[in-house]
């Protein structure tokens, strides 16, 4: 390699790294995300025009037009995704990443010369790439809502005698066992089934670890590509991401009280929670008014904001932003509390809210705004549900007992914005909707909140 393209990969390389720890704060993500893809043009552009290929046919138009076609596509599915797709959007790229890395493995498995290391490198491109690829595509569909979660019976056992056979499978093809292509398109094959099969029981509030946990094996399925060809770059940025992929994956698992294996093996969200979904709420809601809930937000002197879900969906972060400035103008003490999986995708909230504008300073990590709940005269939950459902501390039976939550309860009035009755993400009814210092504004959270805005400005 020559040394200009050495120094090319090693400064890609530490675009990649500063990249990624910008990454960890909103204010410079964005910028961060910008370092890692010029140092990834970087390294293309590089690749392209000084790597010593040892084939000599170079067919640059070809190059030229797949790297332009891929652009295109990526640029106009960002241009369009809305902020409530965007974890199946990372589904689809998590699987786009796995389907390359199963393509390489295959062609590179017909120029093998037989060495055992290359093999090996081959085959865990092609059977990790596959898994992830067709698992990413079972994670896309159970997310838009066009797959449902389907369990065999002793699904866990076929899995996991499944993912033993194709281990071994892999290894006999390694030590020389077999050299036919028809084997290698059956492991193929076999790879792709397991992928389905490991992800489609399970469901409801795991699919969030389970996509980490896919992003992370695109970040593997890299770096072994990255190994087979002895590209440095390939393998720090596969390392780099199938670390970070780990690292979340884990921190998701400690934000729902869940172990990895649970989340694997438990097939949360199917039957338990239909259970939970008939559960052990009851008794009566109270309603109330746009104009009600401006007195109690008017004559608070803290008030905490949770936002959910339903906030993204109505699109109403600017209007809450409004609400907050109102009410602070007031002399209202207003914070968000940030509960680390409300939504649909990690750091949801942070995102919308920083889309517009909301002072950093002003969203509080759950640890942090727990202990300040009975000290608050009004939380006003907008499109937030299960991250609030005291079940997880009460009720052993829930499915999301354990889950840690906002303890919103603990706070003196609580002003719940939703549309209806119906359930969030787990499935199940929430008996906070049903104490008695809560009260119930139903409502599209854009209008409600723009309701709520105007009563407001004419106090
Ligand atoms: P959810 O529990 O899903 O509740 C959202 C609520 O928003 C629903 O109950 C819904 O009630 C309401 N809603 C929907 N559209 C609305 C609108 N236009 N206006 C007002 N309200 C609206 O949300 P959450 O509390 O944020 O909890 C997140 C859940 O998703 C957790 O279970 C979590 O594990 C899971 N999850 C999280 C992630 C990550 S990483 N953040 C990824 C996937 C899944 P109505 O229909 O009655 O309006």
């Amino acid at each position: 390699m020559s040394i200009t393209l050495s120094i090319i990969y090693l400064i890609s390389t530490i675009t990649f790294v500063i990249g990624l720890k910008m990454l960890g704060h909103p204010e410079t993500a964005k910028k961060g995300n910008f370092i890692a893809a010029v140092g990834m043009v970087l390294a293309i552009i590089g690749t392209i025009f000084l790597h010593d290929f040892t084939v000599s046919n170079i067919n640059y138009i070809l190059i030229g037009a797949a790297l332009f076609v891929g652009s295109l596509i990526g640029w106009l599915i960002a241009m369009k995704v809305e902020m409530t797709k965007m974890p199946e959007l990372v589904s689809l790229f998590n699987g786009f990443g796995g389907a390359s890395a199963m393509l390489i493995g295959l062609v590179e498995y017909g120029n093998n010369s037989g060495d055992i290391a290359q093999t090996s490198t081959v085959i865990a491109a092609i059977i990790i790439g596959s898994i992830t690829f067709s698992g990413s595509l079972v994670a896309f569909g159970k997310l838009n809502g066009s797959l449902k979660d389907i369990r065999l019976p002793k699904y866990n056992l076929i899995n996991n005698v499944l993912f033993l056979g194709l281990v071994a499978f892999g290894a006999y093809i390694v030590m020389g066992g077999a050299s036919s292509t028809l084997l290698i398109y059956a492991l193929l094959f076999a790879s792709l089934i397991y992928g389905l099969l490991f992800v489609f029981p399970i469901g409801g509030a795991d699919m969030p670890v389970v996509i980490s946990l896919l992003n992370s094996l695109t970040g593997i399925a890299a770096a072994i590509t990255g190994v087979l060809y002895g590209n440095m770059v390939m393998l720090v940025g596969g390392i780099l991401v199938g670390s970070a992929g780990l690292i979340l994956t884990f921190v998701m698992c400690e934000g729902m009280n869940r172990s990895l294996s649970n989340v694997i093996f438990g097939a949360f969200g199917g039957d338990a929670v239909v259970a939970g979904a008939t559960g052990k709420t009851g008794g009566t809601i109270k309603k109330t008014t746009a104009s009600d809930s401006a007195v109690l937000l008017n004559y608070a002197n803290k008030v905490v904001i949770v936002p959910g879900y339903g906030l993204a969906v109505a699109q109403a972060q600017h209007v809450i932003h409004e609400l907050e400035q109102v009410l602070t103008e007031k002399g209202v003490d207003v914070s968000y509390a940030i509960h680390p999986v409300a939504g649909r995708m990690p750091g949801h909230m942070n995102v919308l809210l920083a889309e517009s504008n909301v002072d950093y300073d002003k969203l509080i990590e759950m640890d942090d705004i727990n202990p300040q709940f009975p000290n608050t005269d009004v939380v006003l939950v907008v499109g937030a549900n299960d991250v609030v459902n005291p079940a997880a501390h009460n009720d052993p039976s829930s499915p999301i007992y354990g889950m840690p939550i906002l303890d919103v309860e603990n706070s003196k009035h609580i002003i719940v914005n939703k549309r209806t009755m119906n359930a969030g993400y787990a499935g199940i009814q929430n008996e906070l909707f049903f104490n008695t210092k809560t009260s119930m504004l139903f409502g599209d959270a854009k209008s409600a909140l723009t309701e709520l805005v105007s009563e407001l400005k004419n106090m």
